[in-house]
Formats: C-alpha cells, structure tokens, sequence
C-alpha cells in the first residue's frame, strides 16, 4: 500500500490533519520515478468502449467544445489543445487499480476512481473548481498547474464545461512525472499541458445528502413497520364536510413520527448503497464453471482475491458487498473483514469458514465478484 514518499514523508494522520480539505500540497516524486502504467493507446483503446465513461473536450477560438464517447476516433495527435478523460480506469486495468489502492489510507467508503487524462500542447479543461478533494499525479510529460484559494467561484454562462468567470492564479507549479498536486474541494486550478501530457486524478466520492435522504427513504419503505389503522372513537360532527379535520392531522402526525431511524437502518442502508456497482459496471458471471466441490479445492489450494471492480465493505456484523448485505457470525465475520480490507484471502485463511459462508464465497465466485488467486 501507501509508501512514505506518497504524501511527501507526511504520515497519513499528519496530512489529513493538516492539508486535506484545508490546503493544498505539492509532492515532488511522491512515486520515484513513475511511469506512466498505460501508455495513451491503451488509453485511447478504453475511450472507444460504451462501457468506459469518457469526454472530449477541445479548445476552439471562440470557446470550449465537450463530447461524451465512447470514441471510435479521436483527434489527430498533432492538433493542439485538447483533452480526453477517462473516468474508472481502474475498473479496466489492473495497474490503475493498484495505484488507486496506495490511498486507502482514507477508507473506500470515500475512495471513488482513477480518472486519467491525455492532452496535447496546450491542453487543459480550463479554469475550474471541483467539489470533491483530488490528488493530481502527473504521469507522462509536464503539466502547469495554476492554482487560487480564492472565494469568486462564479462560472462562465453558456459553456458546456466549468470555466471560473475570474480566475485569480496566486501559485504556478511544473510538474513533471511522479510529482503529485491535492487540491482541497472548491480549491481553483487550472492545468495546461506543456507538449503532450497525461495526468492521473485520484477521486473522491462524496455524495450530496440530498441523494442520499432520497435513496434512504426508498430503502427504508422495505422496512418500517407501522402496525395499527386509523380510528376516531372520539369523532364529532362537522359543518365543513370539505375541510381536512384537525384531529387527524394531529393524530396521523403522531404515528408518522414513531418511524425511528437507528444505527442500524443507517450502517445497512449505507454499506448496500455505497457498495453498489456505479451503472456502468458489469460483472461477467461465469455461471457454474467450476462444483462448489471444485472451488472448495482451488480456494484451499490458491487463495481468493476480489475482483477489482467489487466493492466490499463492513460495519459491526454487516458485510456488504457490491449492494448486498449479509449478517455474520464472529468467525465468518473474521474471515470477511479480512477478505475485504485485504482484498484477499490466503489459503489458510478460510480454513474454519461455516458452510454457509463457503456457499456465498462460491456464489460470489460465479457471479464474477471474485476469483482464485
Ligand atoms: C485534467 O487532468 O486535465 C483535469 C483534472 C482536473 O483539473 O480536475
Ligand atoms: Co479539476
């Protein structure tokens, strides 16, 4: 995982106490002497994919131009100025996937992708602000970065992009291959290529609490219960037949306040929500390619590792994975809390797995979730 040159020799206490969603900070070579893991063909091969969230964004004479991929074809590589994103590189490529994972010193609850981004000289997305904190590692070529704390954060109108209508640059950094940029949310920044370039962004997810109030009353209509019918022993008669009576309101107001939300509720509503597949993940399930006889054999012999697009996480007895919940024994809930803190399982790890969890694990095995190391 994380190596002390990361955050610049910084512990990861020291920088979140100091630096994360305060102030930036530069690291010079926070990964020595990185190379880049895809080269932008791999890269450009990803944007053409339906499945891969990717945009185009290029810089004209009379303003900006964004398209949504996928691309089967791009600019030519001599055109100036202009940019492709590639959102979740990390659900397509192994080595993206294991630089993401050097920043789980901040728990994948927040860790969202790895977006990587090419851009010919003078490329760049304009002047903008983000609301979720970003560290920016320059992975190929040079990036400029010009970067403000300052408060204007009015956008240009009309644009098909974020662009800061005043953007007030108060420090300027080269960075070069394996130097890292966190910028806090709402921190302005704008970074230009300087001849060809690709940069990495390491996201995070931090969701509005309106959508989270909207999917938590959803999830929670599977679960109160509130026994009992309307009654009005004490009901009198009206001369305002039309009118909605006091007393109702009153009394329905009453009951509709016993619905009570517990740790409970909130943990599982969470974990399932949070480990939910984004819409664009698939699984390839392999159906029922290998007896739960088989698996059995071939975890006890090999391990188990998740796959990289699967989303684990825990709380108490609750394991949660890819949207689903389970409850847990202590024994299981040990080997599970292993399984997704590691990413992995050792051969001897599972070793006094009840039946029901080597069931799941085969389960899991054949919807493509996880597979023999
Ligand atoms: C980029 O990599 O070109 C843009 C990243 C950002 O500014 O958030
Ligand atoms: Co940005």
């Amino acid at each position: 995982m994380k190596k002390p040159e990361l955050l610049g020799g910084l512990t990861p206490a020291q920088f979140l106490r100091d630096y994360w969603h305060k102030k930036p900070l530069l690291i010079r070579q926070a990964i020595p002497g990185f190379q880049a893991p895809l080269p932008r063909q791999e890269l450009f091969e990803l944007a053409r994919r339906d499945e891969v969230e990717s945009r185009l964004i290029t810089q004209r004479d009379q303003g900006w131009d964004m398209q949504h991929g996928p691309f089967a074809k791009l600019p030519a590589l001599k055109q100036k100025a202009w940019t492709l994103l590639v959102q979740g590189v990390n659900l397509h490529h192994p080595a993206a996937d294991a630089l993401l994972r050097q920043f789980r010193f901040i728990s994948d609850a927040r860790l969202d992708d790895l977006m990587i981004s090419y851009a010919t000289d003078g490329g760049g997305v304009g002047p903008h602000f983000d609301s979720y904190d970003v560290f920016l590692l320059q992975a190929h070529g040079q990036r400029r970065w010009r970067i403000s704390a300052q408060d204007d954060l009015t956008l240009e109108e009309g644009v098909p992009l974020k662009i800061l209508s005043n953007f007030q640059p108060e420090q300027e950094f080269v960075l070069e291959p394996g130097d890292m940029l966190y910028l806090p949310p709402h921190y302005a920044h704008d970074g230009v290529a300087l001849g060809e370039c690709m940069t990495y962004s390491v996201g995070f997810r931090a969701p509005a609490y309106q959508e989270l109030g909207e999917a938590f009353l959803d999830f929670m209509m599977d679960s109160i219960d509130l026994p009992g019918r309307y009654a009005d022993p004490e009901l009198k008669p009206t001369e305002k037949p039309a009118e909605l009576p006091a007393a109702m309101v009153a009394r329905i107001r009453d009951e509709l306040n016993k619905i009570r939300f517990t740790d409970d509720d909130i943990t599982i509503f969470l974990g399932e929500h949070l480990s939910e597949p984004k819409p664009s993940v698939f699984f390839e399930a392999r159906g029922e390619d290998l007896s739960f006889a088989r698996f059995f054999q071939g975890a006890k012999k090999r391990g188990l590792v998740l796959h990289r697009k699967t989303q684990m996480l825990y709380r108490g007895t609750h394991v949660f994975i890819n949207g689903e919940s389970f409850q847990v024994g202590r024994a299981d809930k040990a080997i599970l809390t292993k399984l997704a803190d590691q990413r992995r399982l050792e051969k001897q790890e599972f070793d006094s797995a009840s039946e029901d969890l080597l069931e799941a694990l085969h389960q899991w095995h054949e919807s493509g979730w996880l597979e023999l190391a």
